[in-house]
């Protein structure tokens, strides 16, 4: 297809929230094919491995047919060109965010002068939403089913009733 264009929305998802699955919808209308990448190298003290976290994504972005689930490892830029493509998407819910996203955008585009990140506002109802939020609720025996798509609900709740036994 002449012009399409391809983005990724790279990210950790541990787990995928509901301010996760807003980006994707929105971000998979803005281009012809979004793939939203589960980062592997990562040292975060993380609930779900990355297969459950693809799983998650896949079964939560089934509806979207322009979305597709991967993962990697290595820097970002690196994995866009192997995935052909220069455009990140990413979400901003504040102005914290800001500071941290800017700061990758321009340490990206200087490592490949190619790479445009597109930022999108979260929506005003996820602003406050976090994955580290999510597992600090679950973990507290709290109820996080508002803030995660019910796939991940039930994930979680497999997760914390596996952590009782
Ligand atoms: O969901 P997160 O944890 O905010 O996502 C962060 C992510 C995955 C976008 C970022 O850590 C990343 O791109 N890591 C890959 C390694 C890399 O390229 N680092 C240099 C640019 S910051």
């Amino acid at each position: 297809m002449p012009n399409s264009l391809v983005a990724i929305y790279p990210g950790s998802f541990d787990p995928p929230t509901n301010g996760h699955l807003d980006v994707i919808s929105r971000g998979a209308r803005l281009v012809n094919h979004l793939i939203v990448a589960v980062l592997q190298n990562t040292h975060k003290n993380s609930l779900f491995t990355i297969g459950e976290r693809a799983e998650m994504l896949k079964e939560i972005t089934a509806h979207l047919t322009n979305v597709e689930i991967d993962s990697f490892d290595g820097l970002l830029v690196d994995y866009a060109v192997r995935r052909n493509t220069s455009t990140i998407l990413r979400g901003i819910r504040s102005v914290s965010d800001y500071e941290t996203e800017s700061q990758m955008a321009l340490l990206n585009r200087r490592m490949r002068p190619e790479t445009e990140t597109l930022f999108l506002t979260a929506s005003a109802e996820h602003s406050f939403l976090s994955s580290r939020m999510v597992k600090e609720i679950i973990t507290l025996g709290g109820d996080a089913s508002v803030f995660v798509p019910e796939p991940v609900m039930r994930r979680l709740q497999a997760k914390s009733h596996s952590a009782k036994e």
